[in-house]
């Protein structure tokens, strides 16, 4: 049985610290489903560390449900979350709902995530109501980079601040079941995780929210284009790989790979009948 979203909620009523982690593929899915992280985003970032585009913005659904799947076939426990990318929630409600829809039915995701507060309080509703969970997003939400002009800080003025505050309850009566809250100062986020029944999940935001997500590549050092400040580096897998490469170049330049350890062998028979 997959974690559900009332054991999601009952953490932040018992004060258990929520781990998420994004995932793109099988095999790291797996991982993270082994180690028991319950919850498994596949986000928009995808378009970023795997698929190499500038932004989040040019990701499309079909890249989304296609990597989702990968996701959910490598995992059995874990909840996962399908990152619902631009312009697939932002036309109309029956438009989200459709979109969401195939998050859950045709790539097998058991919740999506969409950005916005307010603006989008009516579709997590209309979502929601017909029994897909949704997370919500906001603070610093990539999909809307150009509108704030970079990869700012988000919520430092009175105004922002309270307009965050303003989200983060408007989705919460949505039916959202968590939140995440990325690049938020950190009084800010301990504010909004004590106004909220729902699970925050900061990324940038501090150590009061609820949870914590990162980008597997961030904390596996695997994404070097640019490390953001939020990110910590627990390995540096650029390095293992770099080194595993070269490694192998000069083995197979030098002749010296492959060996008899991983080649086959044949009847000699077979082959003397051959040659003749
Ligand atoms: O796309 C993503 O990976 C995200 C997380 C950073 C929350 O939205």
């Amino acid at each position: 049985m997959r974690v559900t979203i009332n054991q999601i909620k009952e953490m932040k009523q018992k004060g258990e610290k929520i781990t998420m982690l994004t995932a793109y593929d099988y095999t790291t899915a797996k991982i993270i489903d082994e180690v028991g992280i319950p919850l498994t985003l596949v986000g928009d970032s995808l378009g970023m560390v795997v698929l190499g585009y500038e932004s989040t913005i040019p990701v499309t659904i079909e890249e989304m449900l296609h990597h989702t799947k990968a996701v959910v076939r490598g995992t059995k426990k874990t909840m996962v979350i399908g990152d619902m990318p631009f312009m697939t929630y932002h036309v109309s409600v029956d438009d989200a709902l459709k979109n969401a829809a195939r998050f859950i039915q045709e790539a097998g995701a058991q919740a999506v995530k969409l950005e916005g507060g307010v603006t989008v309080a009516e579709k997590v509703s209309r979502i929601v109501s017909c029994g897909i969970p949704v997370m919500g997003h906001i603070g610093l939400t990539p999909q809307s980079i150009y509108q704030f002009g970079g990869f700012k800080v988000q919520g430092r003025t009175p105004e922002a601040a309270s307009r965050l505050l303003k989200d983060a309850q408007a989705l919460e009566e949505a039916g959202a079941f968590s939140i995440v809250l990325e690049t938020v100062p950190t009084a800010l986020a301990t504010l909004i995780t004590q106004r909220v029944s729902i699970p925050t999940i900061g990324i940038g935001a501090g150590v009061g929210c609820d949870g914590q997500v990162q980008v597997i590549n961030d904390i596996l050092g695997s994404f070097t284009d640019f490390v953001p400040k939020h990110a910590k580096q627990y390995a540096k897998l650029t390095e293992i790989i770099r080194t595993a490469v070269t490694e192998y170049d000069n083995e197979v330049k030098a002749g010296s790979f492959p060996t008899d350890k991983q080649s086959f062998s044949m009847d000699e028979s077979i082959l003397a009948e051959l040659v003749k």
